[in-house]
């Protein structure tokens, strides 16, 4: 049954647009800068929670731009980037990709992986990815990359859940949840 405070909407063109926003809130992610060198040379970033695991064999991932970003043709033109996990205390990086601005990588030490793309210093993990394809996403534009390179750390990520950024809390496990995670790690 229903929860009697649960607020249910129809998607029929006429719906508050906030309401999908609030209820795809509901799912926390964590939050990455992706970057990319366009062939001329210029560094794009921006920060992207729509980031997933796609496949293990290939290793693909994918994430979505929106289609007015003003990063998105230097992505499309270059056919790579990199995906920077961020860790919990990386909060201003997420800011700072999220804030248009002529050079949003000043002041930041990296390295260039795969392609170029800017590999930032000091976040969880990355990925470096080629291009494998890009599909229609409505509004966004939906890339889909083969990984070629990973790093990554031990330590706190940092997460996005109904439009605040916060920290993943471990829950006390059960004997029987031990035993069933251990399972879950071998499936990756
Ligand atoms: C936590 C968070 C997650 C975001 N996720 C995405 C995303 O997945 N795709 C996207 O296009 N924009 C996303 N944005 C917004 C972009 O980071 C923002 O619009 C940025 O200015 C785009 O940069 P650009 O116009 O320089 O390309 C997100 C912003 C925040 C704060």
């Amino acid at each position: 049954m229903l929860m009697p405070n649960m607020t249910t909407v129809k998607l029929d063109g006429q719906h508050d647009g906030r309401q999908l926003r609030n209820a795809l809130g509901r799912f926390p992610t964590g939050v990455t800068v992706i970057t990319t060198r366009a062939p001329d040379g210029k560094l794009e970033g921006l920060t992207a929670n729509s980031f997933s695991a796609l496949s293990l064999d290939p290793p693909l991932v994918l994430w979505s731009v929106k289609r007015n970003a003003s990063s998105l043709p230097g992505f499309l033109a270059s056919g790579h980037f990199a995906i920077n996990v961020l860790g919990v205390a990386q909060s201003d990086l997420s800011q700072r990709f999220a804030t248009p601005s002529e050079n949003k990588f000043s002041g930041l030490v990296f390295e260039d992986g795969l392609g170029g793309s800017p590999v930032l210093e000091g976040v969880l993990a990355s990925f470096e990815c080629q291009t494998e394809s890009t599909l229609d996403g409505g509004d966004h534009v939906l890339f889909v990359g083969r990984v070629h390179k990973l790093s990554y750390h031990d330590g706190e990520p940092l997460m996005f859940n109904a439009g605040r950024y916060c920290r993943a809390q471990p829950l006390p496990m059960s004997a029987e949840m031990q035993a069933a995670s251990a399972m879950w790690a071998d499936l990756g």
